[in-house]
């Protein structure tokens, strides 16, 4: 059954699946284009995103716009989301039936907006989508691997990055990785020259 991005937005906001529903101020979908050829899949909303409807405008989420913003993607060309759409109290980990609960509504999201690449940010998303409990992101991060018909890139969690700054190369690296590949796959336009990587810490 096909369902409009109208109604899919009327779901998420209506939702009560678990208990996260209960103590949201806001249902946090998305920012970035509905129709984008690149997704970016982060945990769950922090305190900012359920304050304002929107996911990563956080401390991490202005790293993550930092280094996209400097690879040359831009609002089009991307769709942010997270594995659960509602904020865990104390921005905890989302619990495996949080996550659980969920998924049938990331998988619509999907669905509608047909990216072609998926950006897995942390291991919350990546054990989503791989069922994967002990994967290391320090080994599994950075390679394409292919799922469904997606081309998947896992990759550090930006809040990571954050707390962990002398590894933020290796986000950067996985980044320009998708950005190449979305520049071959004639998904994006072409940058004229390298970028070089951002290395201010964005504010609290
Ligand atoms: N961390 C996430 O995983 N998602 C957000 O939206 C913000 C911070």
């Amino acid at each position: 059954m096909k369902i409009s991005w109208n109604d899919f937005v009327k779901q998420c906001e209506s939702c009560q699946a678990c208990p996260l529903g209960a103590t949201r101020t806001n249902v946090v979908i998305y920012r970035g284009s509905v129709v984008a050829p690149i997704m970016f899949v982060g945990e769950g909303p922090g305190a900012t995103e359920d304050e304002q409807g929107l996911p990563f405008v956080g401390q991490a989420g202005r790293l993550l716009q930092l280094l996209l913003d400097a690879q040359g993607f831009s609002t089009e060309n991307y769709h942010i989301a997270n594995v659960v759409k509602c904020r865990p109290p104390e921005n905890r980990v989302p619990t495996e039936q949080e996550a659980a609960a969920c998924k049938k509504l990331l998988g619509m999201q999907i669905l509608i907006c047909k990216p072609k690449i998926i950006v897995l940010l942390g291991k919350t998303a990546y054990t989503l989508f791989t069922g994967d409990k002990n994967a290391k992101m320090t080994q599994i991060r950075g390679s394409f691997i292919e799922k469904n018909g997606y081309l998947i890139m896992p990759t550090f969690h930006p809040a990571y990055i954050l707390r962990n700054n002398n590894e933020r190369v290796k986000l950067w690296k996985d980044i320009e990785q998708v950005r190449r590949k979305a520049e071959e796959m004639g998904l994006m336009e072409r940058l004229p020259s390298q970028p070089d990587m951002p290395t201010e810490r964005p504010s609290k």
